[in-house]
């Protein structure tokens, strides 16, 4: 909500079917505190008309270049200076063709000539109209002018055809306009992640796993795309969609989840890449002895005895790695997470130490709106100089922007207050 909030957007929309999807986009951005001025082709009416986007932006549609009511006509220079970000959806392959050209015989394309900052460009159309080399020459030239692309998404068309062409999701929009307008303190960082349980087979249709929901992750995984970073997402099996921009490598068990992320923490050893490993997954600490090849069948037994044994332990590994490579640094930052249920802090403190990690965050399971599968979280940050934070009841969204900041000070601050 306050990212948005009196940040202006003007609007862009081109003539073609994709002009009623646009609407809801105007009512994403809105609904977030932006203001949103539209701007439409004469061909964009054909398809909404002027009143329902008046009616849906709560303010007036501009579509004249020669409108007389207007003081002075310079309704496209005052446009294109105001808006914070410029959205064009649906970018037809005809607009698209203008701006390219330089062309500016109507409103849009007129205040898309005057615009010098932000642009960003939706496409929609038939497949074989995006694929045509002369489009395909226009993106490629408007993208060297500095316009950024979001889009389109391949699927079924709304002329019948298959292909790439759709608008890209509203969501898809508005975090791409998001994160043009952000600052970047991260801009250059990579940090790896680990999110939601692991699962560790029984027999082909039973496992032992836990109710992590991967949430966290996610929330932490954004904040830090936001924020600039490159981020490797390394998740055992969750439903939730890939995060925008992240590199996502999926999991199942404790010992896959072992592997992927040791092989990357010493690829970047390697390069000395790595700026920060935070694993928030709720790695499963057993797995069963041995796994049978075939469903386990009750036999008229009244019990079953499953023998379990330990998985090995990342973060441990982690911490380990790193103070056998470097024992005067603390890069990468490792960042652990404690879920506990009762004497929380006490337990954290210990599992700090054990675990040699820079940062721990931890959640109490038993207190309200804390943990597994809720959308929020209570946590409390104890940090490498043995201090503690004490976090207010947030959205996980909220508590992975806040964790991403500590670890923005941690990297960009020198020695003394800093992990270096
Ligand atoms: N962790 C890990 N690999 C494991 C177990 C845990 O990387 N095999 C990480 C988690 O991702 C988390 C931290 O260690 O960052 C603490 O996890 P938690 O389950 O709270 O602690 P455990 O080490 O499992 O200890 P215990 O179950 O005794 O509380």
């Amino acid at each position: 909500m306050q990212f948005w909030l009196n940040k202006e957007i003007a609007l862009v929309v081109g003539g073609g079917i994709a002009a009623c999807r646009v609407l809801d986009l105007i009512r994403g951005l809105k609904s977030q505190g932006a203001g949103v001025s539209v701007i439409g082709t004469p061909a964009a009416t054909r398809f909404v008309t002027p009143l329902t986007f008046q009616a849906i932006s709560g303010r007036p549609f501009h579509g004249d270049l020669f409108d007389p009511t207007l003081e002075g006509g310079m309704d496209h220079i005052r446009l294109a200076r105001e808006a914070d970000l410029v959205i064009i959806a649906p970018a037809t392959a005809d607009l698209m063709a203008k701006m390219a050209h330089g062309l500016a015989n109507d409103l849009a394309s007129a205040m898309l000539l005057a615009r010098k900052g932000p642009i960003l460009a939706a496409p929609a159309m038939n497949v074989a109209m995006w694929e045509h080399p002369a489009t395909q020459r226009n993106v490629t030239t408007l993208a060297r002018d500095g316009v950024i692309f979001c889009g389109p998404d391949s699927g079924s068309l709304a002329c019948g055809e298959e292909g790439a062409g759709r608008l890209a999701t509203v969501d898809t929009i508005i975090e791409t306009a998001r994160r043009l307008l952000e600052a970047k303190p991260l801009a250059g960082r990579q940090i790896l992640l680990t999110a939601g349980p692991t699962r560790e087979e029984i027999d082909p249709v039973r496992y032992v796993s836990n109710h992590s929901s991967g949430r966290m992750g996610w929330g932490i995984a954004l904040a830090a795309l936001r924020a600039g970073a490159r981020v490797t997402l390394v998740h055992g099996p969750v439903h939730l969609p890939p995060p925008l921009g992240a590199q996502t490598i999926a999991v199942t068990s404790a010992r896959e989840m072992y592997t992927a992320v040791i092989d990357l923490w010493e690829q970047h050893h390697a390069s000395q890449t790595l700026d920060a490993a935070i694993m928030t997954a709720a790695v499963a600490d057993f797995r069963p002895v041995a796994r049978s090849p075939e469903k386990i069948k009750k036999n008229g037994s009244s019990s079953l005895s499953l023998e379990l044994e330990a998985n090995p332990d990342i973060l441990l590994e982690l911490g380990k790695r790193r103070l056998a490579a470097n024992p005067d640094r603390r890069q990468p930052v490792i960042v652990g997470f404690a879920a506990e249920t009762g004497a929380a802090l006490k337990r954290g403190r210990e599992k700090m130490a054990r675990k040699k990690c820079d940062l721990l965050v931890i959640n109490d399971l038993l207190e309200e709106g804390a943990g597994f599968g809720v959308a929020t979280n209570r946590v409390t940050v104890l940090n490498h100089l043995g201090q503690e934070e004490v976090w207010p009841l947030m959205s996980k969204d909220a508590v992975g922007a806040r964790l991403i900041q500590t670890i923005t000070t941690l990297l960009t601050t020198p020695v003394n207050g800093g992990v270096t």
